[in-house]
């Protein structure tokens, strides 16, 4: 039997007229029906996991597999093609091995030495502004998004790659086809695999052509001794670069949004600067981004909220709902830069695939909206609230524009 046509699809997002909203649905499933079966875009199946508690259970929990080629994998509606090679798709020992080879780059303390070099960036795209307005006149607006919340971590990260940054255009518009959810699973693996290309003949030029990066590192200290294929490298290449640049991307715009349309707790942060990591961790959790959720499949029967979930199903762990969940953040629907354990927030993941690049996700996130508040304390909507393009289209949320002005 079909049991997917008997099943609510996975909740729409966001609700109509709630843009900062995770679907409303999660409210009944964390209480009714925590672990729910739901039908995928493809007529699969899978279990939506919706409360904190389970969620950092399963996504601690051996059983259950990144491995896209596991049986009953959920692939449908996310982005999986061509990520084989890649280590967020690799399970321990061989996770293990290939995460230990990239650690380092991405530490607190690498990632302080680079403080000084992303607030040197932010400070000129915020020069480019405040020159794109002055042309413009008083009735000018900036988008936030092509000035500023885009460019900054696409820089940041083609830098660390040693990507030419001339080659933006390229990486940044495949990356929007990759992650749409209205393009085909054909126009994304074909989206990718151009990547792939583009990313396989840049790894090729640094085998030659060394540089002071991440790639060059790879290519001489890694793939040359035999420990990683050409492959892998690109594969890593093709995953640093997608992640490194449009979550992030997507987070300093909401982030912005956020504090344009909380003016109290702006006007705290503007004061006391100290308050700006909590209100990061406050953002991260309040928004949750990456709304396909991690999946996974289990590899052995396991139990989860006191459901059993057999050998070969899959789930996906909708992090917006555990990052709402009451049981762990009271009054969770509430944007406090001030909650007190906001940063036990699961928005980067859990176990060992948490996030790779989060020290230096927070510290663009903590730079870009400190230099904000300072530099355009008058900073508004230049359009209304309602006109603002969210990206219910994607699977990383987000604002498509941000049109400001000040
Ligand atoms: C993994 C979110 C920024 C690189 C993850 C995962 C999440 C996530 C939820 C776990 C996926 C899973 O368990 O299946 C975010 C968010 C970001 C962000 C919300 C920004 C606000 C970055 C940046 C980089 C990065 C800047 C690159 C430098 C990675 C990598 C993994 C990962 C390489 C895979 C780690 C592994 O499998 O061991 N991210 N990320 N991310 N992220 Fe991020």
């Amino acid at each position: 039997m079909d049991q997917s046509r008997t099943l609510a699809p996975l909740p729409a997002e966001p609700p109509p007229g709630c843009p900062f909203s995770p679907p409303r649905e999660y409210t009944k499933l964390r209480v009714e029906h925590p672990v729910s079966r739901v039908s995928l875009p493809d007529g699969s199946w899978a279990w939506l996991l919706t409360r904190y508690a389970d969620i950092r259970g399963a996504l601690s929990d051996a059983r259950f597999s990144s491995d896209v080629n596991a049986p009953g994998f959920p692939r449908s509606g996310m982005v999986t093609a061509g990520e084989g090679s890649s280590l967020i798709r690799t399970d321990p020992p061989e996770h293990s091995r290939r995460r230990r080879m990239l650690t380092h780059s991405f530490t607190v303390k690498s990632v302080s030495a680079l403080r000084a070099r992303i607030q040197q960036i932010t400070d000129h795209l915020c020069d480019e502004m405040e020159e794109q307005k002055r042309k413009d006149g008083p009735d000018g607006s900036v988008d936030l998004v092509r000035s500023l919340a885009l460019p900054l971590p696409s820089l940041v990260i083609s830098l660390l790659l040693g990507v030419p940054y001339e080659d933006r255009d390229l990486f940044q518009s495949i990356t929007a086809t990759v992650l749409s959810r209205v393009n085909t699973e054909d126009e994304r693996t074909t989206a990718r695999k151009e990547l792939r290309a583009y990313l396989s003949h840049l790894v090729a030029s640094k085998e030659g052509d060394p540089g002071d990066d991440i790639l060059s590192e790879l290519v001489h200290e890694r793939m040359r001794q035999g420990q990683l294929t050409r492959e892998e490298v690109t594969g890593t290449a093709t995953l640093l670069l997608i992640a490194g640049h449009e979550t992030t991307a997507n987070m300093i715009g909401l982030g912005a949004l956020t504090l344009i349309r909380n003016p109290h707790a702006a006007d705290e942060l503007r004061t006391d600067p100290s308050l700006m990591p909590g209100a990061v961790e406050e953002l991260l959790r309040f928004h949750s981004i990456t709304r396909s959720g991690p999946r996974r499949a289990a590899i052995a029967d396991v139990e989860v909220g006191g459901q059993l979930i057999k050998a070969g199903e899959g789930i996906v762990c909708a992090v917006a709902s555990a990052n709402r969940d009451p049981e762990h953040f009271p009054d969770g629907d509430t944007f406090d830069i001030r909650r007190r354990n906001a940063q036990h927030h699961i928005a980067f993941g859990y176990g060992v695939h948490q996030c790779l690049g989060q020290s230096l996700a927070r510290a663009e996130l903590e730079i870009s909206l400190n230099t904000l508040l300072a530099r355009f304390p008058e900073l508004r909507l230049a359009v209304e609230f309602a006109d603002v393009p969210f990206r219910s289209d994607m699977l990383v949320y987000g604002c498509h524009a941000l049109p400001v002005t000040w």
